[in-house]
């Protein structure tokens, strides 16, 4: 869907449908009285017999009368007025655009710019309404045989210049919310196909398309006589039991000067996690095709700058590798030695997300980065510390952490910090190896990222564990496209 500004009297606009804010509680928007009172008090009408609540997604359409160049108007709840939350507004956005997917309507005209949200300005207004927007008709075609089950028709949206922000201010929002969203979509889409169709093969072909399509982007890609020849004998030793070739993709985004040093995302591409030897119980074992959505978020950021063409580098790793039990599988207690010459006691071949993150991250070194950040499913105990809401922060920097904090609050895909200290670190003591690759069971997230931080000395890093926050189990069962949405924000905060 497209999204432009448009300006023009309330009650003088041509459109399918026009959506218009009411209140639960409180005097109505001054747009959308001055609309029914052009309009014979219809509104008022429906308010006072108590069909539209204003309750926050509460949604009723309505017809006007033929010959109206406001064929239809969508009434939709934000909650008691100035009270409006970031959440009442998401949730009144997700309705809106629900409810009018299922018409046979092509144009849309949103005035929710109209309601003032606690804490957020219009431009936020704007990026939310298209990102949410987008959201709502993001739908899992890639192997269903029946055509899209509910396909809809709407194309254009039109959003009112009916605040503060001017209309340009609107459009610029707009193409920025825009390249977030598809970023998102198309992190989802790589996220929840299937672990056979979804290969380490397939991200690399998928890399190299994007490189195609982008004159901003260098994709290379390593095979595996390339890594072994740079020593990567940890992340190889997890590829060693999968018969699919590992890939170390690289995608860099030139958009700034030579001389600036780029940001490095490193994202977990574990195509499928069956647990290796230490294999995972069976139940729900299909998720663990999930385990690939930190490398999906990196191609979900690199296609957002460089659709953007941002002026910035940013440098995007994603690490890629099956981890299945085999004859020639890492066994407990085999010891491999990391690019960094580490040696590395495998005690458990379930905690792989590590073996080839670590490689990758030393890896990263070479591109002289700013800052670089890791996101990774990397731990069940992160699902169990902070739930399905929040992701896992940690690193060896507080002003990385706090931007990326801050990143996460402005863009609602939040995350929240855990300590990283030096108290945790005996717990990866090993009698064999200079390190093992399990801390045992207490604070599970904190030592696996200990784990990560012997290999990330040398610059700023921040580390995300999105093990709760990548995907949606049950029914509703699929990606989420998190955090492309943080890290888009982080990165154009630094723009
Ligand atoms: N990919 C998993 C982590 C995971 C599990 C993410 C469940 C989301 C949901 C990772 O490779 C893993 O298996 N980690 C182990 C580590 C343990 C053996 C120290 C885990 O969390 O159980
Ligand atoms: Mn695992
Ligand atoms: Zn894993």
């Amino acid at each position: 869907m497209q999204f432009v500004s448009t300006t023009g009297q309330i009650d003088k606009l041509t459109t399918a449908c026009l959506i218009l804010p009411v209140f639960s509680k409180g005097a109505q928007t001054e747009l959308t009285e001055t609309f029914d009172q052009a309009n014979d008090g219809q509104i008022a009408v429906v308010l006072k017999r108590g069909d539209a609540s204003g309750k926050a997604g509460n949604t009723l359409l309505m017809h006007m009368p033929a010959g109206n160049k406001t064929e239809r108007v969508l009434l939709v709840g934000l909650g008691e007025s100035g009270k409006t939350s970031e959440a009442d507004f998401n949730k009144a956005t997700s309705a809106s655009i629900n409810a009018l997917k299922k018409l046979p309507i092509k144009s849309i005209c949103t005035a929710l710019l109209s309601v003032d949200v606690v804490d957020k300005d219009d431009k936020w207004k704007v990026r939310q309404w298209v990102i949410k927007s987008h959201e709502a008709l993001y739908q899992y075609t890639q192997t269903l045989t029946s055509s899209a089950p509910d396909a809809h028709q709407l194309e254009n949206c039109d959003i009112l210049a009916c605040s503060q922000i001017s209309a340009d201010d609107i459009n610029q929002a707009a193409t920025t919310a825009s390249s977030i969203a598809s970023g998102i979509a198309s992190a989802k889409k790589l996220a929840d196909l299937p672990g056979n169709i979804c290969t380490p093969s397939y991200l690399a072909d998928t890399a190299t398309k994007l490189g195609e399509q982008h004159a901003s982007l260098n994709v290379t890609v390593l095979e595996e006589a390339e890594m072994e020849k740079l020593g990567m004998g940890s992340f190889l030793s997890v590829s060693r039991g999968s018969r699919q070739p590992a890939k170390l993709i690289t995608m860099e985004h030139n958009g700034g000067p030579s001389s600036q040093k780029p940001i490095v995302i490193v994202g977990k591409g574990l195509t499928f996690d069956a647990g290796g030897i230490s294999i995972k119980p069976s139940s729900g074992m299909d998720e663990m095709k999930y385990d690939m959505c930190g490398g999906a978020s990196v191609f979900g950021v690199m296609q957002m700058c460089a659709e953007l063409n941002l002026p910035i580098n940013v440098v995007g790793i994603v690490p890629s590798s099956e981890n299945l039990p085999d004859g020639d599988a890492n066994k407990p207690g085999d010891i491999v030695t990391s690019m960094a010459g580490l040696t590395i006691e495998i005690l458990n071949t379930d905690a792989e997300g590590r073996l080839i993150l670590c490689d990758a991250l030393t890896y990263a070194a070479k591109f002289k980065p700013e800052v670089v950040i890791d996101i990774a499913t990397l731990t069940g105990a992160c699902v169990v510390a902070l739930g399905k809401h929040a992701t896992g922060l940690l690193g060896n920097n507080d002003e990385l952490a706090n931007e990326l904090l801050a990143a996460g609050k402005k863009a609602g895909d939040k995350a929240w910090q855990l300590p990283l200290w030096d108290e945790y670190k005996p717990q990866l003591k090993s009698n064999f190896a200079d390190l093992a690759n399990i801390g045992g069971p207490a604070g599970g997230t904190i030592t696996a990222a200990c784990f990560l931080s012997r290999f990330t000395e040398d610059y700023k890093w921040a580390h995300l564990d999105i093990a709760g926050t990548a995907w949606k189990s049950g029914a509703d069962k699929g990606a989420t496209g998190r955090p492309v949405h943080m890290l888009s924000q982080f990165i154009l905060d630094r723009c």
